[in-house]
């Protein structure tokens, strides 16, 4: 029958235009349905004779069943196309490297300062910090600094720039040292424990960085420090270098160390002193070596910070953790530490 074919002809063209599943099946009522254009046939053969009814009946449901198998191979032709969409979108290239969590590591540097810390706080110091951007009476004031004293001076430290006023910020600084945690933790200690009788001994490690305008192979702008504060009735020099010897032997890991205790000058300090060590061993063998500052505190830093300085005494020391990594390491420039550069920082992790 003509009419069925063109039937069919229209429904495969229709069906064949179909991307979207849902439109697929409401394409499909169109044709066979309960109101379909095949279905309305279907119910039209009532009306013919039982010969008819035969013949047309073949025709219809050979109709029915090419417009069904179209319905199918579309179908399947949309399920597979949404397959190959997906499998384009999430396309994933198994030849390219993993992508892992890079492993970190510490510094060269603050594994030194950890270093140091636990070694101190083996013999009971605790760790104290204060401010990189310090005042000018913490820094030198209240550290028996004269006015006139050269460190003060433009060429030594570093000023903080309002650049909008054009001038110099009034009473700010980067810290040129560690020091000023001492004079801020003398005052705390004070107004805390002042009035007991006898006031509790304070035994401080301050690890921080500092600043000076200084710049070459053993000097960077930016440094470390770790400041060392024992204060308390009846602490001596003996006291001090006893427990600086040992913390030396034990931080290099060698009882084969020379110490020494070089006269020196520090405003804060009476007596004053440089540390020098000497290894029996190694590249730096038998040469002395300045690794830290240190003296009895100053009874003026003493009686600044309120402390009475007639019956307490104090040792202090400020030692250089850089050069102590440059010296357990073996690395003969101070600028490597702190370029960044990650083929010198991997060798230490
Ligand atoms: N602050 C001194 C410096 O930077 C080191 C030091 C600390 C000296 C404590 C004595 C006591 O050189």
């Amino acid at each position: 029958m003509r009419e069925l074919d063109r039937i069919v002809t229209e429904a495969r063209a229709a069906l064949a235009a179909i991307e979207d599943p849902d439109v697929l099946e409401q394409e499909k009522a169109r044709y066979l349905g309960k109101s379909g254009k095949i279905t309305e046939r279907m119910k039209a053969l009532a009306l013919l004779s039982a010969e008819e009814k035969k013949q047309m009946g073949v025709l219809i449901n050979r109709a029915k069943g090419e417009i069904e198998k179209t319905l199918a191979e579309r179908r399947e032709a949309i399920r597979r196309a949404a397959l190959s969409r997906r499998l384009a979108e999430e396309a994933l290239d198994v030849t390219l490297p993993g992508r892992c969590g890079e492993r970190g590591a510490l510094h060269p540097v603050t594994r030194t300062l950890e270093r140091i810390e636990s070694l101190f706080a083996s013999i009971g110091f605790t760790v104290a910090d204060g401010p990189e951007i310090e005042t000018d009476f913490y820094n030198f004031t209240a550290l028996n600094t004269p006015e006139n004293h050269p460190a003060r001076s433009m060429h030594d430290t570093f000023y903080l720039l309002d650049e909008e006023a054009g001038k110099v910020v009034e009473n700010a600084l980067l810290r040129t040292h560690t020091s000023p945690i001492q004079a801020r933790y003398m005052r705390a200690h004070v107004e805390k424990y002042g009035k007991s009788d006898p006031m509790p001994e304070i035994r401080i490690i301050a690890p921080g960085r500092v600043y000076r305008v200084d710049s070459d192979a053993t000097h960077s702008p930016m440094f470390h420090q770790v400041e060392g504060l024992w204060v308390g009735e009846s602490v001596s020099f003996a006291d001090l270098k006893g427990v600086i010897s040992d913390f030396l032997r034990r931080f290099f890991e060698t009882e084969e160390l020379s110490v020494r205790f070089r006269p020196s000058f520090f405003p804060f300090t009476e007596p004053s002193a440089e540390i020098d060590v000497a290894f029996a061993h190694g590249a730096q063998k038998g040469r002395w070596l300045e690794i830290a500052g240190c003296g009895m505190v100053h009874p003026n830093v003493l009686a600044n910070a309120g402390i009475d300085a007639e019956r307490y005494t104090g040792f202090a020391f400020g030692f250089g953790p850089d050069r102590l990594t440059m010296l357990r390491y073996g690395v003969n420039d101070l600028r490597f530490f702190f370029e960044g550069d990650l083929r010198f920082l991997r060798q230490f992790s």
